[in-house]
């Protein structure tokens, strides 16, 4: 399963990066927001300063809600850098910018899924990733995982190409569920990847390997 860090904060996905388990990066206009970054001119640079940072792939969302607009938007995008995935919302307009940019070559990821039908429409029109949303599911009392685990049964139905890209994921619970079902990629905040490497067990067993080293010498 790829590992994408699910923000536009350069400290935090430069620490993702130092850990040396990092496949990509997410972004969205939230995420933008909260760091300051506004104005067209500062968003596309601070996409190229991600993209000089990370190894993989960094999803950069059109704004434009029409499909002149979301054309003109993701191939302006995509030029920036080729780790470039042009992200377009889940929206009629949407499925036919991911067919044009599927045509032309240009990767594409499909945001805002929240249905088995949506996902099975975004790999039709040839997106490179789907999105689903299991946190925001999960927080109106719907089962985000569940989701994961039927878009992963369609989609192996018919070999479809599409990666799950399993999305608004809150927490380490949530990467291993998606690990399980055989998402391909999660994004998530960088807590929710350290979060993988606690174990009190871990913490006790090397205090004590080190205390018995020290009785040693
Ligand atoms: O990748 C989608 C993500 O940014 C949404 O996460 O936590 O705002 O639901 P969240």
């Amino acid at each position: 399963m790829k590992f994408f860090i699910d923000t536009a904060n350069l400290d935090q996905i430069r620490e993702a990066q130092a850990l040396g388990v990092l496949d990509g990066v997410t972004t969205n206009p939230s995420l933008m927001a909260k760091e300051g970054i506004t104005g067209r001119n500062n968003i596309l640079k601070h996409y190229v300063d991600i993209c000089t940072i990370v190894d993989g792939d960094v999803s950069a969302e059109v704004i434009s809600t029409d499909f002149e607009g979301m054309i003109k938007e993701g191939e302006e995008l995509a030029e920036l850098h080729d780790q470039i995935v042009v992200k377009v919302p889940m929206i009629k307009d949407g499925v036919k910018a991911l067919k044009y940019f599927s045509d032309k070559g240009i990767r594409t990821n499909c945001t805002l899924v929240f249905s088995v039908g949506q996902a099975l429409l975004a790999a039709k029109a040839g997106a490179t990733y789907v999105s689903p949303f299991i946190g925001r599911l999960d927080d109106i009392s719907t089962d985000g995982l569940n989701l994961i685990a039927e878009i992963r049964h369609v989609y192996d139905n018919y070999a479809f190409e599409t990666q799950i890209l399993a999305a608004s994921v809150r927490h380490t619970m949530h990467v291993i569920d998606c690990a399980k079902i055989g998402a391909d990629v999660m994004t998530g905040p960088l807590s929710s990847i350290e979060g993988l490497l606690k174990h009190p067990l871990t913490d006790i067993g090397l205090a004590k390997f080190l205390a018995d080293y020290q009785k040693g010498n």
